[in-house]
């Protein structure tokens, strides 16, 4: 399923996010490709408050130009307490780098509304990209399961099958709004996982990161002072990993990365639900890697990329978005 592309050879798409560093990363990818046709933007509350994270959507696409529809999302998680990562992405939520003063405002149509009438009015299946909690996507598949069929597939960077990063045992869009995520998971529609054991994978290294400023350009000036801000938030990942604090992990790149270069990436169909309940669980995405549930797969989880040559669409993007300004 992923990365198939229409007659158009475009590939349509949908992105739910939370701006966010590694959001905005993603973004500049998205747009940087000419397989993907982006319909909407839509943003949620997540790595920051819900104003946060549509002004850091505007501003950058402001500085982008790329002035595509942005729709607000729902503010709070479907029932736990919101919780933001302000810590991991700075105050304002893009690292304290300042991209630009919006010159659109956000839509009139609220983020459901908007993905709602953008998937029924389609000629054509759409691929939803979704980098933070699943809020919205489950909200609107409770308020319009009739749009599942023209949903192509979800490509979700979050979750995990060994591990967390925002307790020992969740990933940060699931830990924040699990029940979005299990009503998700169990909606049968197609989805991408890529989890921390992809996104670990796929990081930048301080050296790279230097390298970003020669390639001259103030956008991969700003790209770099945005990662070095990164540098100092990434968290352990599970097991140390030597050299961790040398990898850089730009996580949400991937939910991106994998339908523009699904060859790079590598993955297996498992059944995938969430803790709802556990104490010290809830959030973690359980991935049943050992076919032991006797259930049918629900998710493609990815668990491998080749991250020389993502590392190398990454740059080749920040230099095609670079020239264009
Ligand atoms: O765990 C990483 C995920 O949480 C990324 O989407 C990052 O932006 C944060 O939302
Ligand atoms: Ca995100």
């Amino acid at each position: 399923m992923i990365g198939e592309v229409n007659s158009l050879n475009q590939i349509p798409v949908i992105i739910d996010c939370d701006p966010g560093i590694d959001d905005t990363m993603m973004l500049m990818l998205a747009f940087a490709r000419p397989e993907l046709d982006v319909r909407l933007v839509t943003t949620e509350a997540g790595n920051l408050t819900i104003d946060k994270t549509t002004y850091n959507a505007l501003s950058f696409l402001t500085y982008i130009n790329k002035h595509v529809e942005v729709a607000r999302g729902l503010p709070q998680p479907l029932f736990r307490k919101q919780e933001v990562a302000e810590d991991i992405h700075g105050e304002g939520g893009l690292g304290n780098v300042k991209w630009a003063d919006p010159a659109f405002e956000a839509s009139k149509r609220p983020a459901i509304q908007a993905i709602y009438d953008t998937l029924m009015h389609s000629t054509e299946p759409i691929t939803i990209v979704a980098t933070g909690p699943l809020t919205n996507i489950a909200a609107l598949l409770i308020a319009h399961p009739e749009v599942k069929p023209n949903i192509k597939q979800i490509s979700w960077m979050g979750g995990s099958a060994v591990g967390g990063n925002m307790s020992t045992t969740a990933e940060f869009n699931a830990y924040v709004d699990p029940h979005a995520a299990e009503l998700v998971m169990r909606a049968g529609v197609p989805i991408i996982m890529s989890g921390l054991d992809v996104t670990h994978k796929a990081y930048i290294t301080r050296d790279e990161m230097a390298h970003l400023r020669t390639l001259g350009t103030p956008f991969a000036e700003k790209v770099a002072d945005m990662m070095q801000f990164y540098t100092f938030t990434q968290k352990q990942t599970p097991f140390y990993t030597p050299g961790f604090e040398e990898q850089i992990r730009i996580h949400d790149v991937s939910a991106v990365a994998c339908l523009v270069a699904p060859e790079l990436y590598r993955g297996d169909d498992y059944f995938v639900e969430v803790e709802l309940e556990g104490r010290l669980t809830q959030g973690a995405t359980i991935v049943d890697y050992t076919k032991q549930s006797g259930k049918e797969p629900n998710v493609h989880v990815l668990h491998s990329v080749d991250r020389a040559a993502f590392i190398k669409l990454f740059f080749e993007a920040v230099t095609t978005i670079g020239k264009t300004l």
